[in-house]
């Protein structure tokens, strides 16, 4: 089991992925980790953050399963078992929805911890998914987080919105922070100007790849339509998250 035991209690860890720039691949990122982490048989909870513009069903291939969402277990609706979807063909891969028709203001961020210290309790890995920026939503993701992993691209733009949101990790005292770069190549020679600009160690680069779109597209998990190029760039950075 990976995680912790504080006063008898069993902690598992929580990891958020974030950027400041919209579409660089959080959620591809996210889904895909956390599909790994489950098919290495760790109990794995997925938790969309993106209020209103949630799609993080669509990467995991679980469009439609979820009724509930995560604000009909913090306002007593139903019960956190009761919310979660068990992925349908991933053993240990659980899944808990944004609400559709909220924005991240709407959420009460200490009802928000409550929850995400619960699910540590259950599961060994927590994901958040957290929408582009740095707002209420960035922040309701990385409560309670362990390590923050932002995901950013090669271009200048994702860049400083990366290095943005790293100066707000640091902030928040996250014990960890991880840097991974999307739809790069391993030929590229800016790595090292990235890495310096973010200021975050580098965990994996995950290349280009037309899988990502085409698996979400056919509403397939990517890491069972595919077990090359970004899948197993992806399957490669889940195993240097086991030792952080
Ligand atoms: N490595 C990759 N290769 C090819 N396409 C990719 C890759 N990573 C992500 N994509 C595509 O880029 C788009 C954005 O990806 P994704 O939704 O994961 O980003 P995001 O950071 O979660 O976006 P948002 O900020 O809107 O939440 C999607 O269409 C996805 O299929
Ligand atoms: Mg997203």
């Amino acid at each position: 089991m990976v995680g912790s035991y504080a006063g008898g209690i069993f902690l598992g860890k929580s990891i958020a992925f974030v950027s400041g720039k919209g579409g660089t691949g959080k959620t591809t990122c996210a889904a895909a980790i956390g599909s790994c982490l489950a098919a290495l048989g760790h109990k794995t909870l997925l938790i969309d953050c993106d209020s209103g513009l949630r799609n993080l069903d669509l990467a995991l291939g679980m469009a439609d399963f979820a009724v509930d969402d995560f604000s009909d277990i913090i306002e007593n609706r139903v019960s956190a078992s009761d919310a979660v979807s068990r992925h349908p063909v991933i053993d240990n891969l659980f899944f808990l929805a944004a609400p559709p028709d909220r924005t991240p203001d709407e959420i009460n961020p200490a009802e928000f911890s409550k929850l995400l210290s619960s699910a540590k309790q259950e599961y060994e890995f927590v994901l958040t998914d957290s929408p582009a920026g740095i707002g209420s939503g960035f922040l309701l993701a990385l409560r309670e987080c362990d390590i923050a992993i932002i995901v950013t691209t090669p271009e200048s733009s994702a860049v400083r919105d990366a290095a943005r949101a790293a100066e707000e990790i640091l902030e928040l005292n996250i014990p960890a922070a991880r840097m991974i770069i999307n739809r790069a190549s391993k030929s590229e020679h800016y790595i090292d100007a990235i890495i310096d600009d973010v200021g975050v160690r580098l965990i994996g680069l995950v290349r280009y790849d037309s899988a990502v779109p085409i698996t979400a597209e056919q509403g397939v998990a990517l890491v069972l339509g595919s077990t090359r190029g970004a899948a197993r760039d992806l399957l490669n950075v889940t195993l240097k998250l086991l030792e952080v």
